[in-house]
Formats: C-alpha cells, structure tokens, sequence
C-alpha cells in the first residue's frame, strides 16, 4: 500500500459522515421534541428520517425539517442506507425490535426508556450488544436516562465520587408531577417515574440496587379512582445503602424532583429551583417566591439537549458514550421488583444475573 492509500484507509476507517443522518422513530411527544433539538439546537446531526404508526403526525413533523423524508415502516428506517443512527421514541413495547434492528445493522441508537417492557428482554439486548461489541470493540445503545446530563445531578455525582461529602449513606428523592393523564396506574407509576430514581440512585452511588419496598400512603384525594398516590419507595443497595423515594404524580401544583445525599461528612441537595426570586404582593402581604417548573421538559430540557449532543458526538465515531443497556436492564429489574413488592406489600430482592 502507498502513503497515500494508508491515508485514506485511515480516512474512511475514522471517517465521520459531515453530519449524522438520524432516523426518528416515534414523533409523538418525546419523538417531537427530539426531532425540534435535532433540526435545531444539536449540532453534527440532521434528521433524514421519520416514522411512525400515525402517517400524519410523521408528515406534520417532516414538513417542518427540510430534506426529512417519512418512511412508514419504523424498520425498513432502521435499514435505510440514508440513515447512520437512530433515535427510538416509540411506545416501550416496540423498542425491543427496534434496537436489535439497530444492533443487527451496527448503528448506533438512542432509544428512549425502557430499554423494552421485561428484565428478560433487556437481557437478551444486553447479550446482542455484547456479541457485537465482541467483535467490533463499539457498543451501539445509549438509553435516554437524560438526568444524568442534567449539570445538577451531574455535578453531585462528582461531589460524592471526589469525597466531598465522605461516605453517601442515604439519599432522599421526591418525584412530583402536578397531575398524570388518565389510564396511568400504580404500577405505572412505578415503571414510568420511579425508574428515573432508580437510574438516579445507581448513578449517583455506583452500585447495584438489591432489594425494594413499595409502601402506600394515604392517597391524596385528588388522585383517580383506585391510584396509591402518593407512593413511598425504600431501595437498598448491595453495599447496604438506602435510598428513599416520595413518588406523588397528583400534587395539582407543579413538576418537583429533588435529591438530597446525606454522607459520612456531610450532605448536598440538588432540585431547589434556583430561578428568579421575586417579592411581590400576595393574598396576606408582600411574599418572596421563585417559580417552579411546570413540567418534566422545562425541568429537564437542557438535560435532554447535552444527553442528545453526547449521543451525536459519539455516533459520529460509530459508538456511545453514556448510559447503555446494562442500566437499562438493571432499571427493569429493579422496577420488575417493585412491582412485586406493591402487590405483596413485601420487600423484594432484586433478580439481577451477572454482566
Ligand atoms: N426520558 C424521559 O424523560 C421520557 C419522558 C416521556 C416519555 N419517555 C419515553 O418515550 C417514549 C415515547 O413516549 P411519548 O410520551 O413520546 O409517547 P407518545 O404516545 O406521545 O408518542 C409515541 C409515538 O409513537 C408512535 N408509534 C406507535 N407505534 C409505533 C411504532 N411501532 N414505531 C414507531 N412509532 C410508533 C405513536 O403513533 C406516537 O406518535 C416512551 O418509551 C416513553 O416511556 C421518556
């Protein structure tokens, strides 16, 4: 071979298309959204492709991309020699095929939580990156567990990995929601919200969750006919931690999600709003008061545009390089769990098999 061969081989081995070619497979709400950050606030990236069982809504959205076509078979998008990675926004039961399409092709996707609806499935996921990680050195999923991109959380995370708060012992987590659509159940309720927790809890302690308990409070009134809410969640690690979890998806008020870590030498909190502070006249005189998000976007809008640049980042180079099928499918097992402790009323080990 010449220099000028190995060059170029060079070349097209780390070759990076000008700008990924994304497929979107799902454009409801998430699907949307991830389209809007795409088209305009990623960089490196475009989106070539929609699709989506409402041929409409896929229509609606291209229209509004230019160069976006719509292909109605979300895996005749994944084969589309035109697409280089995908973004699955899908309802939960359809992203098993659709990542193992991904895998099975070698691009790399972001798929939305949950990895898929069972422990089980997640697993065979697991094992499918795996064999193609085996041969290619390149893991292809990221799962969108975007609190860990929020700077937040993030910025904790380093607090107690470089000792500043010693040993984390506990930790206490509130997920709030001002009110939830109907048809939400209890158990939904813990695969849908509590899932963000538990990602948060072994993201921020780096260890496994062991064992679950699911206690039902008093519900609010406001909650529909038969809905526990609020819930209370008590997660215990391996190494012996406790990690409690106030889930109330009905308040009526706003979207709050707050987590305090309390260590061997201290304690930070994360989740205080620290918006706008205004004094302004209120019912009994002048208040001080900041603004509370309204809903999981506002919240998390800046997480999702860093967990999205990330993913595009690192597709670029064939790879991903944030949470992967592995938390996927430990957060459905954790979930599996906690759905067995709300039925019995008992704590729960968690049935993990061995990465
Ligand atoms: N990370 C987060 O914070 C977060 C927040 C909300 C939702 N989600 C997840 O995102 C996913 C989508 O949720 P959503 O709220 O946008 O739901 P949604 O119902 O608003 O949108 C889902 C879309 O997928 C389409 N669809 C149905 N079958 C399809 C198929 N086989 N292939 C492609 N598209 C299909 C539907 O027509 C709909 O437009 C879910 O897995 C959900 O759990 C994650």
């Amino acid at each position: 071979m010449t220099a000028t061969e190995v060059l170029s081989a060079v070349r097209a081995a780390v070759s990076v298309p000008a700008d990924l070619r994304v497929a979107v497979l799902g454009v409801g709400l998430m699907g949307a959204d991830h389209v809007a950050r795409l088209h305009g606030r990623v960089s490196g990236a475009r989106v070539a492709v929609v699709s989506d069982a409402a041929t409409d809504r896929a229509g609606r959205v291209a229209a509004g991309v230019p160069g976006c076509r719509v292909v109605t078979d979300p895996l005749a998008a994944v084969a589309d020699p035109e697409v280089d990675a995908v973004v699955i926004a899908s309802p939960g039961r359809f992203h098993e095929e659709q990542v193992l399409a991904c895998i099975d092709r070698g691009i790399p996707v972001l798929c939305e939580k949950p990895l898929t609806m069972d422990a089980d499935s997640s697993l065979a996921v697991v094992r499918a990156e795996d064999a193609h990680a085996a041969r290619t050195g390149r893991r292809l999923v990221q799962v969108g567990f975007m609190r860990r991109f929020d700077p937040e959380y993030a910025a904790l995370r380093e607090l107690i990995a470089a000792g500043g708060i010693g040993e984390p012992l506990v930790v206490h987590c509130a997920h709030r929601n001002p009110a939830v659509p109907a048809g939400v159940t209890t158990e939904s309720i813990v695969n849908d919200s509590v899932v963000h927790e538990v990602d948060v809890a072994r993201f921020l302690l780096d260890e496994e969750i062991a064992a679950v308990t699911v206690l039902r409070p008093r519900a609010t009134r406001h909650a529909a006919q038969g809905l526990s809410d609020p819930l209370l969640v008590l997660l215990e690690t391996v190494g012996g931690r406790m990690v409690d979890v106030e889930c109330f998806v009905s308040t009526g008020l706003a979207y709050e999600v707050r987590t305090e870590v309390v260590g061997e030498d201290g304690s930070a909190m994360i989740g205080l709003h620290k918006g706008m502070v205004r004094q302004h006249t209120g019912p009994g005189g002048a208040v001080r008061s900041t603004a509370v998000a309204p809903g999981f976007r506002e919240r998390f809008g800046l997480a999702y545009d860093l967990e999205v640049q990330r993913w595009v980042d690192a597709a670029r180079r064939g790879t991903v390089d944030g949470p992967g099928v592995w938390d996927g499918y430990a957060a459905q097992a954790v979930c599996a769990a906690g759905v067995e402790a709300l039925r019995t009323g008992r704590r729960t080990e968690v049935r993990m098999e061995q990465r």
